[in-house]
């Protein structure tokens, strides 16, 4: 039987993570795991809880408490809190500009990292986020970092929000993009970091066939 590997693929924000991670799990019959979301859903239940982003404990008490699930469904990854579906609340704006600031906590972290492990003893895992290639399987045999231009990125999530219908300011966008790379990128605790071992693609003027392809090709280098 064909070896199961783990698949590590990191970048910023809209660089087409999870896009190009659901299609090669798709192809490969392997499990996808958006990491993103299980901060975002923590972030969402912070924020209806009015809880204090900065305060470590109160947040990881909040997640030691809380049960979050990633489903596959026809739709896409359908995310629950607590039994609940919030698959569309955690992409609000106001989740999204606040996630950085929860996800900056050792405590917070070093819980989501358990459980994201636990998602991947068995390989047959490609798992998209910041630090998955730096800190939740190092490991992994295949590791991707994603890199494409801020406008490039920004102007990906406005045309996928005009596509759904929703309010968009390309301008805003592009800094509350550049914003969130700069926190991730610059926190203590496994901030937004290629790893040594990971092979950077950019994607700007990549179509997602093509960043599809080209992962496609490490998969096969050690796989066979
Ligand atoms: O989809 P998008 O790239 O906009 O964001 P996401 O992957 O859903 O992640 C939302 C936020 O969660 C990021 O900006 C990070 O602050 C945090 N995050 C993280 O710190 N570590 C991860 N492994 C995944 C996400
Ligand atoms: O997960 P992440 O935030 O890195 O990005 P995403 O949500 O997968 O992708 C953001 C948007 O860019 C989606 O609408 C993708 O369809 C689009 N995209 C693209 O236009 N070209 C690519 N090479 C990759 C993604």
């Amino acid at each position: 039987m064909e070896k199961k590997i783990s698949i590590a693929i990191d970048g910023p924000a809209a660089a087409g993570k999870s896009t190009v991670a659901k299609i090669v799990a798709e192809k490969l019959s392997y499990i996808y795991i958006d990491t993103g979301a299980m901060y975002r859903a923590l972030t969402y239940k912070a924020i209806v809880n009015q809880l204090d982003l900065e305060d470590e404990d109160v947040l990881l008490e909040t997640l030691l408490s809380t049960v979050i699930k990633l489903q596959p469904s026809d739709k896409g990854q359908l995310v629950f809190l607590d039994d609940r579906d919030v698959t569309n609340e955690i992409r609000f704006a106001e989740v999204t500009n606040s996630t950085s600031y929860v996800a900056k906590h050792q405590k917070v972290r070093e819980e989501m990292v358990r459980r994201q492990q636990a998602f991947a003893t068995e390989g047959g895992v490609v798992m998209d986020g910041r630090d998955i290639g730096t800190h939740v399987l190092p490991g992994a045999e295949v590791k991707v970092f994603l890199l494409a231009s801020v406008e490039e990125r920004a102007e990906r999530r406005h045309n996928e929000n005009i596509q759904k219908g929703f309010p968009s300011d390309l301008e805003k966008l592009k800094e509350e993009i550049a914003r969130r790379d700069k926190i991730d990128s610059e926190r203590e605790v496994a901030p937004l970091k290629k790893a040594d071992d990971a092979v950077e693609i950019d994607t700007t003027s990549l179509t997602i066939p093509d960043v599809v392809e080209k992962i496609m090709v490490l998969v096969h280098e050690r796989i066979g």
